[in-house]
């Protein structure tokens, strides 16, 4: 039996996470943060690794290892057997995760360990390409939206609710850096795929994202 693949790619600080953990949850299957895949490696690697020679990369990857386990918010990626953890989750080191993601040995390394771990559990994946590029045949493909100051907003709420300082103005700026750059870049552009549902979340509640990704999962 093939598994199931749900596919939510979008912009920064959209609710992707939000609502794949409670998707995966509803439907009683793991879901996959591919940004998280991004972040670690920024983090691992450090500032300015994106300018290193591309050998010099593929050797340093040569040491990932991703694995998942557990369903819907218990979901756990983890990197060499640790999960990763809060420490990937600043706006400096989602930029430093956009550099690295416009190098395609990024990319290539982690299209086929996200690949594989979609060859062995159903998913809700979500990223940036996850619909376009990583799992083109996903039945069920949904492209999440909202204006540059509403995604600020919520990732400011994130932010607080994590403890960690957050400018609302700074972020605004440092959100719409980041989402030129993933749009732009040559390899795996953030864009909806051409079966996507995009949904427009900048007036909406969490729980009318979340209605309409079940009735659109339920209707394919
Ligand atoms: O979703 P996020 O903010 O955690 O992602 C961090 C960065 O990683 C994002 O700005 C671009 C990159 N990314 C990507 O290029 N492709 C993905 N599938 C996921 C993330």
């Amino acid at each position: 039996m093939h598994n199931l693949i749900v596919t939510i790619d979008g912009p920064a600080g959209v609710g992707k996470s939000t609502m794949a953990k409670r998707l995966a949850r509803e439907l009683g299957i793991p879901y996959l943060d591919t940004g998280a895949m991004f972040r670690s490696i920024a983090w691992k690697l450090g500032e300015g690794a994106w300018e290193w020679d591309e050998s010099r990369i593929e050797a340093a990857l040569a040491e990932f290892d991703y694995t998942l386990s557990g369903i819907g918010e218990e979901s756990i990626l983890s990197l060499n057997g640790t999960p990763i953890g809060d420490e990937i989750r600043t706006e400096q080191v989602g930029m430093w995760a956009s550099n690295v993601a416009t190098l395609p040995v990024v990319r290539s390394f982690l299209k086929t360990a996200q690949q594989s771990l979609g060859a062995r559990f159903s998913l809700v994946a979500e990223g940036r390409d996850m619909g376009t590029v990583i799992f083109p045949d996903a039945p069920n493909k949904f492209f999440l939206d909202a204006s540059v100051e509403e995604r600020a907003n919520r990732r400011c709420h994130q932010l607080e609710r994590l403890g960690k300082p957050a400018d609302l103005e700074e972020l605004k700026e440092q959100i719409a850096k980041r989402d030129h750059q993933d749009r732009n870049r040559a390899v795996a552009p953030l864009k909806a795929a051409d079966d996507a549902t995009t949904i427009d979340t900048t007036e909406l509640s969490k729980d009318q994202v979340f209605e309409a990704l079940v009735a659109g999962v339920k209707a394919s």
